[in-house]
């Protein structure tokens, strides 16, 4: 059952020029939420935009502060208007929604894949994870250029092992993930122990589940759509999936997902 609370600002910094991290306050959103969750967040107030924005609950952070963060790149209008939000705001924020990632049975090891602002679905993975003692991920992040990477000292901090891949080469391997994908699903003994968690852009997310699928190693998406209402009323975030005779069915993202698994959809 999501709230539609007010949630305040405590804290607000700037991690780059376009990367922002982002502590709001609600003990309600903050308690019910799983990993692979989101909230749907009015970044100003008014009606302009009218509609709000789809945003990963990053984090839920430890104790009875009933806080939970958002890792944001500003790419357009309301997050431009999000990242001028100061502390004390109060942001309408609904949530929590969407399925969440399913936990891998306890002797899989689990591997993220991401790409660029993905990465804001994974911390509370790896915290959930560490928590319900399932085996220590792997992380595979890829992004168009170093300064696209984001959240990498809260890995580290979690001593997650982390392959970093830019398309310019300015850190990791030159190219997309998949490069460094490839070798890890090479056995098929191993890839049959592995399972991968992946979040990024479609082309992404096409090439990752295509790679596991040849290596027979399970697969969650977690999918990106429009999402004007985020609680299964509009329609507007359907995805096709497989069907039967009559042809594709359809499913939405802000409630059957945000996570499918690789088999589940037709990207
Ligand atoms: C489940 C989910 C989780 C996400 N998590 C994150 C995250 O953790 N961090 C992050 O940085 N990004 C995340 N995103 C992407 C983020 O929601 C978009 O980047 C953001 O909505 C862009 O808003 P904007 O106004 O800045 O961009 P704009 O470029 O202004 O908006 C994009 C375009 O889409 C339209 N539009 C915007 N929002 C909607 C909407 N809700 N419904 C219909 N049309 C719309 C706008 O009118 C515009 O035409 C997530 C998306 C989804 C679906
Ligand atoms: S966003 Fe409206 S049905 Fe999914």
């Amino acid at each position: 059952m999501p709230f539609d609370t007010p949630a305040a600002v405590v804290r607000h910094e700037s991690l780059n020029r376009d990367h922002f991290l982002l502590t709001l306050e609600s003990p309600s959103i903050a308690r019910a939420a799983r990993a692979g969750q989101f909230v749907m967040l009015q970044t100003r107030d008014g009606t302009d935009p009218l509609l709000r924005r789809p945003m990963s609950i990053f984090r839920v952070l430890p104790g009875r502060s009933g806080r939970f963060q958002i890792l944001y790149k500003v790419v357009g209008r309301g997050t431009r208007y999000l990242a001028g939000q100061p502390v004390g705001a109060r942001l309408a924020t609904l949530g929590p929604l969407g399925n969440g990632f399913r936990l891998p049975p306890a002797g899989t090891r689990p591997v993220l894949v991401s790409g660029g602002i993905g990465i804001a679905i994974f911390p509370f993975l790896v915290e959930t994870l560490a928590k319900t003692r399932r085996r220590a991920p792997v992380l595979v992040y890829g992004a168009r250029t170093k300064g696209d990477l984001a959240a990498l000292g809260f890995f580290r901090a979690q001593r997650v092992p982390v392959r970093l891949a830019t398309e310019d080469g300015s850190v990791g391997v030159r190219g997309f993930v998949t490069r460094l994908l490839e070798p890890l699903l090479a056995a098929p003994e191993e890839a049959a122990q592995l399972e991968l968690f992946v979040c990024g852009p479609t082309p992404m997310l096409q090439a990752v589940a295509a790679l596991a699928a040849r290596a027979g190693a399970p697969c969650q998406l977690a999918l990106e759509s429009q999402m004007p209402c985020g609680i299964g009323v509009c329609l507007g975030c359907v995805v096709r999936c497989p069907g039967d005779d009559q042809g594709p069915m359809f499913r939405r993202v802000c409630t059957e997902g945000p996570v499918f698994r690789a088999t589940e959809v037709l990207l």
